[in-house]
């Protein structure tokens, strides 16, 4: 069974890797091994052709004009919005508000609903996990608006635990602001489990970071009714400079806009101005359009692959991988030792080398992970390290490769421990 199971990955796994022209680029003794997924993702060839396409053939400016071209960049603009839309499982398109990135998102919530609706006294929940994007908004707003910060402590594998959360609430939480997968320690956020504790226990609004969980959870929306959610198109192998705010309706009709300008007023009189509906009261300025299609290309992209196959293959390389780093006695792995518990996202420290002597090691092997704080000092502080060596998997990563990364984080040890024994 297992053989047959791994017979069907190899093949599937080829032809999904044949869609990522950057995954046969030789760097050096081999060909690239990529395992910075968390980072960004890699693009298929399907979504760069259909922004090239449209920026050869289509390319306009949106809402603006009557001419033919426009009416189309106009059409395809707004049929990426609707794609995008419903791939959440929300109802409405017009809740979804495309940003720059999930950063912009966050801080649009923060900047409007934040200084507008939180008062003195009030709370704002997030965890130890958060990514800065998903802390430093948050943190400044109270600062501001004198609230106070609750921080959400994590257990021993790094792991989100509901009593933990439940100890936190009280009438004075305003907001939960989580993430859906931390981007350090690949630990899942049990959402199925905490939104109902919110709910029933506050009338908190809650905000989810679902960055690194958007590509392997379809319909979120459904499976978890927040009310705002946030994303960037690059992680999941759209482009970059494209992400989004969902929320409720009635939220963001009350929220004031976030930056002013073009394409976000209905009229504007010499004191004052009046403003579009949602979405487009939040989106001032010339949206990312070519970045929109692409995006919504590159949903197609995804739903045309077997869930089922990528879902178990992502099942066997997080357990191969889990197996292979904990044979590693020097290693520390900074999350869940379950691999339920867990996507393929492992930073670990190794006493005495530093995360970036171990990347520019694995570099030179064609092996691309990362090195640093990954945006989440606070989560670094707490468990005592300044940084960590980071590999992100995904589902073209393939078994060889995890094998290929062990082997060579092996010798990287032994090297850097021979030279400072
Ligand atoms: C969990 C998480 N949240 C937020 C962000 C910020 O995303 P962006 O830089 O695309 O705005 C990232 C990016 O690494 C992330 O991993």
């Amino acid at each position: 069974m297992s053989l047959q199971v791994s017979e069907l990955n190899s093949f599937s796994v080829e032809r999904l890797r044949s869609e990522f022209p950057i995954l046969k680029r030789s760097m050096g003794p081999s060909n690239l091994v990529y395992l910075d997924n968390a980072a960004t993702l890699q693009r298929p060839r399907r979504v760069v052709d259909r922004e090239r396409e449209f920026s050869l053939r289509s390319n306009a400016n949106v809402h603006r004009s009557a001419h033919r071209l426009s009416f189309e960049a106009t059409e395809l603009f707004e049929e990426a919005r609707k794609k995008l839309a419903n791939s959440l499982g929300a109802t409405d398109s017009h809740e979804l508000i495309f940003t720059k990135g999930a950063t912009e998102a966050i801080n649009c919530v923060a900047q409007t609903w934040g200084m507008d609706q939180l008062q003195e006294g009030q709370e704002v929940i997030i965890s130890r996990a958060e990514h800065h994007a998903n802390f430093v908004p948050w943190q400044q707003l109270c600062r501001r608006k004198k609230l106070k910060l609750q921080i959400l402590e994590l257990d021993a594998e790094a792991r989100i635990q509901p009593s933990a959360l439940e100890g936190l609430l009280n009438s004075n939480t305003a907001l939960v602001a989580l993430t859906a997968l931390s981007n350090v320690t690949g630990a899942k956020t049990p959402l199925g489990e905490l939104i109902p504790i919110i709910r029933a226990k506050t009338s908190a609004k809650i905000l989810i970071d679902a960055c690194q969980a958007l590509l392997y959870e379809t319909e979120f929306l459904k499976n978890y009714p927040v009310d705002f959610l946030v994303g960037s198109g690059h992680k999941m192998g759209a482009p970059t400079g494209i992400g989004f705010l969902w929320g409720k309706r009635e939220l963001l009709e009350a929220m004031p806009p976030y930056q002013l300008g073009g394409e976000m007023i209905s009229v504007v009189y010499d004191s004052d101005s009046r403003w579009s509906g949602i979405p487009y009261k939040f989106e001032a300025g010339t949206p990312p359009i070519s970045q929109a299609i692409a995006w919504g290309e590159c949903l197609r992209f995804w739903e045309e692959q077997n869930r089922d196959w990528l879902d178990a293959h992502l099942k066997a390389l997080t357990e191969r991988a889990l197996k292979k780093l904990e044979e590693v006695s020097e290693l520390r792995i900074l999350g869940p030792l379950s691999a339920k518990d867990r996507h393929p996202t492992f930073s670990f420290s190794v006493e005495g080398v530093h995360p970036h002597d171990l990347v520019t090691f694995l570099d030179s092997k064609g092996i691309a992970i990362r090195g640093g704080h990954h945006c989440a000092q606070p989560l670094h502080r707490q468990m005592g390290f300044g940084s960590s060596a980071r590999a992100s998997l995904t589902y073209y990563n393939q078994e060889e490769e995890v094998d290929l990364f062990v082997e060579a984080l092996k010798e990287s040890i032994l090297f850097f421990r021979r030279l400072s024994p």
